[in-house]
C-alpha cells in the first residue's frame, strides 16, 4: 500500500540491496522502476550514500529504508539516519521506513525511528505484529503517516484509506487485540526475545568464524545474519545458489542464497532456531565447507 500510494507507473523507487525481496516484487508488479542502492558490508551494512544520491532523478517517487534490516540484521546510527534524511530533504523525496524489526536490537545499540529525527520529511513508517510480537500468522500490520503537521501527506492518507478498502485487510478480532497487546505485554517478553536472539547471534558468529570459507557479518539486531562465502576457497561450488542447493541436499540444512536479496555469494541464516538446532546446523555447514574446500 505504501509503494502503491506514493509511486505512479513509470516513476522509480529506491530500494536497498541486499533487501527484502517483496519490495521488488510489489514495485515491479505496479510497473514502478526499481533502482537498487548498495548497502556496505564493511560498514555494518550502512547505505552507500553517494550511490543512493546518484540514483535519484525527477521521476523518483520514494526512497525505502529497512531498519533494522532483513537480511542484514543492521541497525543504523542516528548520524547515519540523519544523512539519509538530508538526501530526502535535498531532493524532496518522501521516505518509506520499514521498521518492522524496531526495538529488536542487541545490547549497546539504540533504535531510532526515522520520523523522530525530522520535522520536515514526510515519512510512511511500516510495522506490524509479525516480528517483535512473534505472530506472523495473524497478518496484522500498519502504516504510520507522519508529515509533522505539514499536511503534505493529506492526499496520501486519503489514498491509503482507498487502498485499504481494496485490500480488505486484517480481521476485527485481531484488530481488537492490539490495545491489549500494546498495553499489557510485559517488558520482559521483549527483553527475553532480544536476549535469545543476541546470544544465538554470538554463538552462530563464533562457530561460523572458525570456518575458513565463511565470513559472518555480526548483526546488531533483527533475526538474521549475512555470511559471506569465499567462493575461491571451495573447489566445486559455483556461487551462493549452488552452495544453498548442495548444502540442502547433502546436509539437510536450509539457508537462503544472497541472490534472493540481490547479493551474490552471501547466504542469509536465521538466528531464531533453538540453540542446539542452530549449532547443529552450523556444524553441518562446517563439514560441508571442509568437504568442498580446495
Ligand atoms: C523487512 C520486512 N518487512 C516486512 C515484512 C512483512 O512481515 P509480515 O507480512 O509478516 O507482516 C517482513 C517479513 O519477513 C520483513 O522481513
Amino acid at each position: 500500500m505504501a509503494v502503491g500510494v506514493l509511486c505512479n507507473e513509470g516513476q522509480n523507487i529506491l530500494l536497498p540491496r541486499p533487501g527484502f525481496g517483496l519490495y521488488n516484487t510489489i514495485a515491479t508488479s505496479k510497473n514502478i522502476e526499481v533502482r537498487n542502492y548498495n548497502l556496505l558490508p564493511e560498514r555494518n551494512w550502512e547505505v552507500d550514500l553517494e550511490h543512493l544520491e546518484s540514483l535519484i532523478n525527477s521521476s523518483t517517487a520514494a526512497i525505502l529504508i529497512n531498519n533494522p534490516s532483513n537480511p542484514c540484521g543492521s541497525n543504523f546510527s542516528k548520524c547515519h539516519l540523519l544523512s539519509i534524511l538530508a538526501i530526502c530533504e535535498r531532493h524532496r523525496v518522501p521516505l518509506i521506513s520499514d521498521e518492522i524489526y524496531s526495538d529488536m536490537i542487541f545490547a549497546g545499540q539504540t533504535f531510532h525511528p526515522a520520523a523522530s529525527l525530522t520535522n520536515t520529511i514526510p515519512i510512511l513508517t511500516l510495522s506490524g505484529l509479525a516480528k517483535q510480537w512473534l505472530i506472523p500468522g495473524w497478518r496484522m500490520g500498519w502504516i504510520i503517516v507522519q508529515d509533522h503537521g505539514t499536511g503534505l501527506l493529506d492526499d496520501i492518507r486519503t489514498g491509503l484509506n482507498a487502498l485499504a478498502t481494496v485490500l480488505n485487510g486484517p480481521n476485527s478480532l485481531v484488530e481488537a487485540a492490539i490495545p491489549e497487546i500494546f498495553d499489557n505485554v510485559p517488558d520482559e517478553f521483549y527483553r527475553a526475545t532480544t536476549r535469545i536472539l543476541q546470544e544465538n547471534a554470538e554463538v552462530a558468529a563464533s562457530r561460523l568464524s572458525a570456518v575458513p570459507a565463511l565470513k559472518p557479518i555480526i548483526p546488531q539486531g533483527a533475526m538474521y545474519m549475512m555470511v559471506m562465502i569465499d567462493i575461491d576457497q571451495l573447489q566445486d561450488i559455483n556461487d551462493d545458489v549452488d552452495f544453498y542447493q548442495r548444502l540442502k541436499w547433502e546436509e539437510h540444512v536450509e539457508v537462503l542464497p544472497g541472490q534472493c536479496f540481490g547479493m551474490l555469494n552471501y547466504i542469509r541464516i536465521v538466528i531464531t532456531p533453538p540453540r542446539d538446532i542452530l549449532c547443529c546446523a552450523i556444524d553441518r555447514m562446517a563439514s560441508f565447507c571442509k568437504r568442498h574446500s580446495k
